[in-house]
């Protein structure tokens, strides 16, 4: 004979189901039987029998229907409790112990619903301060501009002494307005993952070596030294050369902007199957309050901000992005008034 488990374990899971109500089943049964054996001790005829077990059958579907009810009833009473946003505790959720496994998905499915609100919450307020930090960074050039350009206007074009200068400065927020727009665009497209990337073995030295001679006129004027001591020259690492510029530039830029004395180091270390590289500089440091801030979008430390150098937060936003799309994460270890080292990985 072939057992069909299947059929047994679903008759099995089914009796199981009834478990609670087995013992009114009983009782319906036995209160039934004694009404009928004290009633009629000697017997009935087969037409009162039946009648006698239709009642009992329609006591029986009428408890049946009148539970499935009552859980109904606290199902879509709890339903309804979550729509109206009444629940307050996993407490409220909470059903006859036949329907445990009920009670159970309905709490998931509540906290999850909370978890998705408080995300969608989280999104609209960040979308709200990014379009309010957005406007204030572009305000300040743009009515500079503005200003320079109506004194300007105003005859000061005639000026020798000054029109030169009031150009040269209106140039410079055009620029800053061009710097932050592409800022902008970099972290919109990074992080709508629209940002392709390329990745291809390329020369590290050759390419850290004119990265530092790009500064090298600021570094000059700043009276700070850039530090390298030149990796294998042969030594070739994985990455996208581009992105990477942006990885390299923001983070030589903060270390001479946030440096006053001092040098700035760029170390490459190999190890098994890549390199560390650490930028480090001698600069003003971060606090361990601000250093958990700093890569958010358009933070800026109180130090920074009072060193009236330009900056409008997105450098290490973008930095931080780029690094990680090269599987690798940007650390940062710092001291105020010591100094402060960013490093980051690359395969080689
Ligand atoms: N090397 C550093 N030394 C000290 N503080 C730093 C250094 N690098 C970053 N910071 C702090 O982290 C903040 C964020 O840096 P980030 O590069 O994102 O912005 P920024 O340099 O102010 O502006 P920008 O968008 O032009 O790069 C800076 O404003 C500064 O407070
Ligand atoms: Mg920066």
């Amino acid at each position: 004979m072939v057992i069909n488990f299947q059929l047994v374990n679903k008759i099995i899971t089914a009796l199981k189901s009834l478990k609670k109500y087995y013992l009114y089943i009983i009782l319906w049964t036995l209160l039934v039987s004694t009404l009928m054996y004290l009633l009629f001790p000697s017997g009935i005829s087969i037409e009162l029998y039946s009648f006698l077990i239709i009642i009992y059958l329609t006591g029986l579907f009428y408890f049946f229907g009148k539970m499935r009810r009552n859980e109904l009833d606290e199902i879509q009473s709890i339903i309804s409790s979550i729509r109206l946003n009444k629940i307050k505790s996993k407490d409220s959720i909470k059903l006859n112990r036949n329907l445990k496994i009920l009670e159970d998905e309905i709490y998931a499915m509540y906290v999850k619903m909370q978890d998705d609100i408080n995300y969608l919450k989280k999104l609209e307020k960040m979308r709200t301060q990014f379009l309010a930090n957005v406007s204030h960074e572009l305000r300040t050039p743009i009515f500079k501009v503005q200003g320079y350009i109506e004194t300007l206007l105003d005859g000061a074009i005639n000026d020798e002494k000054v029109n030169l200068n009031f150009l040269n400065k209106a140039k410079n927020s055009t620029i800053y307005l061009g710097n932050l727009l592409n800022d902008l665009i970099d972290i919109s497209m990074i992080e709508s993952g629209e940002m392709k990337m390329s990745f291809r073995y390329f020369n590290l030295n050759e390419y850290i070596l004119s990265i530092i001679n790009h500064f090298k006129d600021t570094t000059v004027k700043r009276k700070i030294d850039i530090v390298y001591n030149p990796c294998r020259e042969d030594l070739k690492v994985y990455g996208d050369k581009e992105r990477l510029n942006v990885v390299f530039s923001n983070l030589i830029q903060n270390a001479i902007k946030y440096t006053d004395v001092g040098q700035i180091e760029l170390i490459v270390e190999e190890f098994d199957n890549g390199v560390n590289i650490t930028i480090k500089d001698t600069g003003i440091g971060i606090s361990s309050i601000d250093l958990n801030r700093i890569f958010e979008r358009f933070y800026r430390t109180e130090l920074a901000r009072s060193r009236l150098v330009s900056g409008t937060g997105l450098g290490l936003a973008i930095v931080k992005h780029i690094v990680e799309a090269h599987n690798s994460k940007i650390i940062v270890n710092s001291r105020v008034g010591e100094g402060s080292e960013f490093s980051f990985t690359l395969r080689k």
